[in-house]
């Protein structure tokens, strides 16, 4: 770390949320001057920020990655016993967690917020469950822009980060899809839709980012319930093979997010895919050589149907999002190649 020489602070906001003034140095009815030693960049990139959804496969990576940083961390759960034993006390010092009557006071003094709730759509589709996949992401985005709304100007957040789908877009075997393609006609676009326009409820002077993220290869997630057909089916691919995955390592969206909550350019919407989509024969080729395994017998649609659901179409019916917004803004992805994505995640060990 490099330290700047003698600096005066001002009293700030982001420097309250930074640094605690020992008792000794208030001086009684004169403006607080401080000098010290220290790295002016770390000081102002500490933030507060409060997350919904932190417990979730996405959520908890962000949460590690923002806790290494030492960055102050809200988590907005339904269930405050459920996170504690994910977030335990002795591992993330300070994080406060609270259920939704306690998210107000959360939200307001934070300097981010990062919007990742929603029920599963890894399941079987009743009507019922459609209704709630659609209304648990629009009933929190909504709380969360209007606490944001209604927070008192001084402790209003200057951005929300917002998770929204490359679902967005429907699905194609032939289009290529950035930020600017219109979007499709089916359940899971029309779902995307209403979430982003919740989100963009937000007052004008907060930055929003819209993240339309693809399918995440990680330690869990899609990847988890697909190895095991893998294994079961020597692997060869799934359907047609035809259909495209637009996916993203988990390490690469943890980024995006991360970088998208502090640098003012990331607003709007953001592809939240890696830079090479590919068949999905490819993808079951790569997994299958990864796995060590050979790739010839297909993998029948009914199989993977049975593990992720009607879900299931977002693999089986896929579409081809590029990241031309990330590119813009100057993203590095870790793992620009779905060969790569799926080493490392395997080389972290047998069980994911
Ligand atoms: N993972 C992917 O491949 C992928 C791809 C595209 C988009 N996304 C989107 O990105 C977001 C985060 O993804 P993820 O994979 O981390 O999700 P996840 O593991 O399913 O976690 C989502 C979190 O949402 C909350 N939640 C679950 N059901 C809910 C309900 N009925 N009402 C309100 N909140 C509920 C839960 O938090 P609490 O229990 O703590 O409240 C849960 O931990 C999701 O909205 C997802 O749709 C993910």
């Amino acid at each position: 770390m490099k330290l700047s020489g003698a600096t005066s602070l001002s009293w700030s906001r982001t420097v309250s949320h930074s640094i605690r003034i020992p008792q000794h140095l208030a001086i009684c009815g004169k403006r607080l001057q401080v000098f010290c030693a220290i790295d002016e960049t770390e000081m102002k990139n500490q933030l507060t920020v409060s997350i919904t959804g932190a417990t979730g496969f996405i959520g908890r990576r962000l949460v590690r990655r923002l806790n290494a940083d030492n960055h102050n961390i809200r988590v907005l759960t339904r269930s405050k016993s459920k996170a504690e034993l994910i977030f335990p006390a002795r591992e993330f010092p300070g994080i406060v967690i609270a259920e939704e009557p306690g998210w107000k006071d959360c939200i307001q003094g934070s300097d981010g917020v990062v919007n990742l709730a929603g029920m599963p759509i890894s399941t079987r589709w009743s009507s019922e469950i459609k209704k709630e996949i659609k209304q648990s992401r629009i009933r929190v985005t909504s709380k969360v822009v209007r606490l944001i709304n209604n927070a008192p100007d001084a402790a209003r957040p200057t951005v929300l980060v917002s998770s929204t789908a490359v679902g967005y877009y429907g699905t194609s075997e032939t289009a290529i899809f950035d930020e600017r393609s219109p979007s499709g006609n089916d359940y899971l676009a029309e779902v995307c839709r209403e979430w982003e326009a919740t989100a963009l409820g937000v007052n004008k002077n907060v930055r929003v980012a819209l993240i339309r993220i693809g399918v995440v290869l990680g330690k869990g997630g899609a990847l988890a319930k697909m190895i095991p057909l893998f294994m079961m089916y020597a692997g060869g691919p799934l359907g047609s093979g035809k259909q495209w995955f637009s996916w993203i390592h988990l390490d690469d969206i943890v980024d995006l997010i991360y970088e998208a909550l502090m640098n003012p350019s990331y607003k709007g919407v953001i592809n939240g895919t890696a830079p090479n989509p590919v068949k999905l024969s490819e993808l079951c080729e790569r997994l299958g050589a990864a796995m060590g395994r050979p790739s010839w017998l297909p993998v029948p649609d009914f199989a993977l149907k049975a593990v992720l659901g009607d879900g299931a179409s977002v693999v089986l019916e896929g579409q081809r999002v590029v990241p031309a917004r990330a590119k813009e803004l100057g993203f590095s992805f870790k793992y620009p190649s779905v060969k790569d994505a799926l080493k490392a995640i395997l080389s972290q060990g047998n069980q994911i």
